[in-house]
């Protein structure tokens, strides 16, 4: 890990982490459906890309390409603005993929793609949406040992990536495969429980290797195609 940060271009949010993620780290990016897991992720890859030239790769294992950057635009981030530095690759693609190599494994061909890509492209952020759907599409029989090594692999890969993690309503645990302690980081989101009715979105940065970060919860708000985290006042349950 370098002294270069990366920016998550959450307005408010860098600063808390003294600047951004460090580069190289391997964050997960927590949190149940719907709390824009997805576009905290491409916002970090999007403005990245627009605002400083760095090029990143999005691998969308949840939903299709096509699918994906209608979202965005949809929030205000059109992918053809960042066209030439934002790569989006599907797992359509990746099975096509693999049934020209027939003899290669899911997360062979994967890490074979991912790689090839950082050869051509030189991409320096590196997205995986999400990470159970990858364990479950590469079959692993041990995935905490199989999640070691990918965690390592990542690491080599000499990128920053984000590895976006479902949490079910029913569970406070952030990875159910220890995937929590082999990150360097890890962020956040919720919907919070204000009194009775209300829900805000919310974003913590849990842990931060190297990083001497504040923890507090902060509001999340989306405006027009920026993020921005705000103090937290209201109190939630
Ligand atoms: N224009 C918008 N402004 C704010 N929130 C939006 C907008 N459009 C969709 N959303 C929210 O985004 C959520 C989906 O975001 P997404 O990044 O796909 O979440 P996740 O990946 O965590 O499931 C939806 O549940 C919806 O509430
Ligand atoms: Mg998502």
């Amino acid at each position: 890990m370098g002294d270069e940060h990366v920016k998550t271009y959450i307005d408010g949010f860098d600063d808390k982490m003294q600047g951004g993620i460090p580069a190289g780290s391997v964050v997960l990016l927590v949190g149940q459906p719907g709390t824009m897991k997805s576009s905290v992720a491409y916002n970090i890859l999007f403005n990245n890309a627009k605002e400083n030239g760095s090029r990143g790769l999005y691998v969308t294992l949840e939903q299709s390409s096509k699918s994906l950057a209608r979202h965005m635009a949809s929030l205000g981030m059109d992918p053809k603005e960042a066209a030439d530095k934002l790569e989006v690759i599907d797992i359509g693609l990746i099975r096509k993929k693999l049934t020209q190599l027939a003899d290669q494994s899911w997360v062979q061909v994967f890490k074979m793609y991912t790689k090839n890509l950082k050869e051509t492209n030189d991409y320096k952020l590196l997205v995986i949406d999400s990470l159970p759907v990858l364990n479950v599409l590469a079959k692993f029989e041990n995935p905490r040992e199989e999640l070691f090594h990918l965690f390592e692999w990542l690491r080599d890969l000499d990128v920053t990536t984000m590895l976006i993690t479902e949490m079910t309503p029913d569970t406070a645990n952030f990875a159910s495969h220890g995937e929590d302690f082999l990150a360097d980081g890890i962020i956040y989101l919720r919907m919070a429980e204000i009194g009775d009715i209300s829900v805000q979105r919310q974003i913590r940065c849990v842990k931060m290797r190297a990083v001497n970060h504040n923890g507090d919860y902060h509001s999340l708000l989306f405006d027009k195609g920026r993020f921005k985290a705000t103090k937290s006042i209201a109190q939630t349950r």
